[in-house]
């Protein structure tokens, strides 16, 4: 029987007069890789936002194992293993891959007394630099992060969010402005992180090569509403999602 980590049940999301999310429900079966596609506006980040907890909904239902999770807030919701990453990076371009890697485990109870320097404890800087190897940036781990190029603050990013140890990782558009040969890295990278980390991924894609190969089933919005739901080939071949997306692509 399939377990589902995510279940989103009739949320919507207003922003003033913008109807951003509407009833939308979805589920996102545990350890497998789900996409969500959809042209620009059509609600998808904003959905992500209500998932994390980034901002209150204004209707509807959002469980996270079982557990509802629609009031609580981003710290909150990362305990629990639930995470994200962003359309456009967030990381402190003035600090180097290591320090950027060592702010980014807020969730998981750490001295910031005990992050740098010297004192930074072995096993984290272990771990930093075992997943800085695994995005190949450990032979740039001391250069600044905003020197590195657009891919590899991505992979960075990524490598961020690992660090929270994650059970389920919401990745918001990952190749968006990486040139291809990065983009078969990351993708390698993050089919390992579901297979060898068992990390369940949700991701949000513009690129269908990409969304198409590796998610086993796709939800695609349309207008802040639920258009479809199938497997690659079933959307690929689903004549609305057709008009309202992919013929454009
Ligand atoms: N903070 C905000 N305040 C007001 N309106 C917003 C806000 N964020 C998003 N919107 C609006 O909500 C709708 C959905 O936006 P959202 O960013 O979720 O779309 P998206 O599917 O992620 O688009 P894209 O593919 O371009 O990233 C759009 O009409 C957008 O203008
Ligand atoms: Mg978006």
């Amino acid at each position: 029987m399939t377990n589902y980590v995510i279940e989103v049940a009739d949320v919507s999301k207003y922003y003033g007069g913008v109807v951003a999310n509407k009833d939308i429900s979805l589920r996102v079966p545990e350890g497998k890789i789900t996409g969500l596609i959809g042209p620009n506006g059509s609600g998808k980040t904003t959905l992500f936002n209500s998932i994390v907890g980034y901002h209150p909904i204004d209707g509807g239902s959002i469980k996270f194992k079982g557990e509802e999770i629609s009031k609580y807030r981003v710290p909150q919701i990362a305990r629990l293993g639930l995470l994200r990453t962003f359309q456009q990076t967030r990381i402190y371009g003035n600090m180097n891959c290591i320090e950027n890697m060592l702010i980014s485990v807020p969730h998981r109870k750490m001295q910031f007394k005990d992050m740098f320097g010297e004192r930074a404890g072995k096993a984290i800087m272990e771990e930093v630099d075992h997943l800085l190897d695994f995005v190949g940036l450990y032979e740039k781990r001391k250069l600044r992060s905003g020197d590195l190029s657009f891919g590899q603050q991505k992979l960075l990013e990524f490598a961020m969010a690992l660090m929270n140890k994650p059970e389920v990782l919401l990745l918001d558009e990952p190749t968006a402005g990486i040139n291809p040969t990065l983009i078969n890295g990351l993708i390698d990278r993050l089919r390992r992180a579901n297979e060898e980390f068992g990390i369940t991924l949700f991701i949000i894609e513009h690129n269908m090569r990409v969304i198409m190969n590796m998610a086993e089933s796709i939800y695609c919005l349309a207008h802040g509403e639920m258009l479809a739901h199938g497997a690659p080939d079933e959307l690929q071949s689903d004549q609305r999602v057709i008009d309202a997306y992919l013929g454009a692509h």
